[in-house]
């Protein structure tokens, strides 16, 4: 069975690509299992070498990973260079782990307590459409480095940068069976990473409805998981802020990806007593992102990823919608959406609730700080967000308040590969980047050696 690759800025067809059947996956999850004793016991230094190899071999091809992304998913071509760079620098920042994997000596009576960080095994990463190479990379770099095999299932409709990966990985002597990318259903081969018994940790980006279906088969096996799951982020704009870089920058804070980022700050929660002057400032902000052929060096935002997620974000702005403005978007084909902002009455309105996952923002005012933390923790979701003030104690206070994994105070940025990233409550389970994350794909072994004659 084939799976045809539509470019959703055009609707034409880029490739066909074949998906993996059950008996396929069966096959490469075994080949991975054969892989992993030789892998494990590649010398630290001689694994690094191969992990920095293999970032050097993205690095050199960069550009056309990034032309890819543009063709396979809408990106813009300096979002989709971004994310070519950032799959590099993560694969660069894990290939120091092999020679940094510590265990400790522990003081102990009677002789020496040391502890080793053993891989786990087969891992399993599935990977969204919103951001195929960063987030397969943040799974598959630092389990690689800590001495795993590793499967990687891409999203259906974004399969292309992945495949290209698993060639640059062969092209720089990472062996073919130590990291396969296998394309196809979640439904066939997803799943199939949950029921395995040789696959022993399952790294998930995706819907929290399908995370919490992962999440309850794993535990068939006590299978470890990571879960990165959706959100519903609060951009929070106090009186005393600075207005105009606030509102400037909060469509992109919500409208980057065309707001298929899980960490879209698409409420913006303003202090009443600036509401009209933000409104004010924050209609020609949103008019003016250029929403446009994604190919181009100028485009801010392209199109949505298909024709049935258009309809899905669609769906929030009906007829009757509250809208307060909007931008605009390319006619003919492609799956486009404009910027929308709405300015729901109600802060249970299904807008305000759900995650649309497209260029769709709720306005809220707030009264005071006590209000805005409220509404903020108002969400079943804990992703992202950010705080914009010129009070630093404030700034601070409401970060420590605010229940989310990754906070940004006068920015919107959440990911940066040095730092961890992830979600409280119902948007995730573990953290992935940063300096510990390779601990989530090791099992700690404790040992003990008699000293006594
Ligand atoms: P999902 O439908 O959850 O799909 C995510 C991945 O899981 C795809 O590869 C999908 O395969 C696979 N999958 C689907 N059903 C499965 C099953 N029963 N068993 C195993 N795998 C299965 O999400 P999506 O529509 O691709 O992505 C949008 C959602 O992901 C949003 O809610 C967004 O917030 C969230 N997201 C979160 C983050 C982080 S970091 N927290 C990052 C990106 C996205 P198919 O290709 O067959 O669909």
């Amino acid at each position: 069975m084939s799976f045809d690759v539509i470019n959703p800025a055009t609707e034409e067809l880029v490739r066909s690509v074949e998906l993996a059947t059950l008996a396929e996956t069966d096959a490469a999850i075994a080949r991975a299992q054969a892989a992993l004793p030789a892998w494990r016991a590649v010398a630290p230094g001689d694994r690094a070498r191969l992990l920095r190899r293999f970032a050097e071999a993205i690095d050199a091809d960069r550009e056309y990973l990034a032309q890819l992304e543009v063709t396979n998913s809408g990106h813009t071509i300096g979002n989709a260079r971004w994310e070519a760079g950032n799959a590099r620098d993560v694969v660069q920042y894990y290939a120091a782990a092999p020679e940094r994997l510590f265990g400790r000596q522990i003081p102990v009576a009677g002789g020496v307590n040391v502890t080793f960080s053993e891989p786990l095994g087969v891992v399993g990463v599935i990977v969204p459409w919103n951001f195929p190479m960063p987030i397969a990379a943040w799974g598959f770099a630092p389990a690689l480095a800590a001495g795993n095999t590793v499967l990687v299932k891409p999203a259906e409709l974004t399969p292309l940068t992945a495949l290209r990966l698993a060639e640059l990985a062969r092209q720089a002597g990472i062996p073919e069976d130590v990291f396969q990318v296998l394309p196809g259903k979640g439904s066939v081969v997803g799943q199939r990473f949950v029921t395995h018994p040789a696959v022993r940790k399952v790294v998930f980006t995706g819907s929290t409805t399908v995370g919490k279906q992962i999440m309850s088969g794993c535990a068939d096996q006590v299978k470890r998981v990571t879960l990165e799951l959706g959100g519903k982020s609060a951009n929070l704009v106090f009186a005393d802020a600075d207005l105009e870089k606030a509102a400037a920058t909060a469509p992109y804070g919500v409208f980057d990806n065309a707001g298929q980022d899980c960490c879209a700050r698409s409420r913006i929660l303003v202090q009443r007593s600036v509401y009209d002057r933000f409104m004010e400032l924050l209609e020609p902000a949103v008019k003016g992102v250029k929403v446009g052929d994604p190919g181009s060096e100028d485009s801010e935002m392209g199109p949505l990823i298909s024709a049935a997620h258009k309809e899905k974000v669609a769906s929030y702005v009906p007829e009757d919608a509250p809208v307060a403005f909007r931008g605009t978007a390319p006619d003919g084909p492609g799956f486009w959406f404009p910027p929308t902002v709405l300015t729901p009455s109600s802060t249970q309105d299904r807008s305000v609730v759900e995650e649309i996952f497209g260029p769709v923002v709720v306005v809220l005012p707030f009264e005071d700080e006590a209000d805005a933390v409220r509404i903020a923790n108002d969400s079943e979701y804990g992703l992202s967000g950010s705080i914009w003030t010129r009070d630093v104690a404030r700034a601070l206070r409401v970060s420590r308040g605010v229940e989310a994994g990754n906070l940004s105070v006068n920015s919107h940025s959440s990911v940066r590969y040095w730092t961890p990233f992830g979600g409280f409550k119902q948007s995730g389970l573990g953290r992935e980047l940063g300096p510990d994350a390779v601990a989530a794909f090791t099992e700690t072994k404790n040992v003990f050696i008699s000293t006594e004659e």
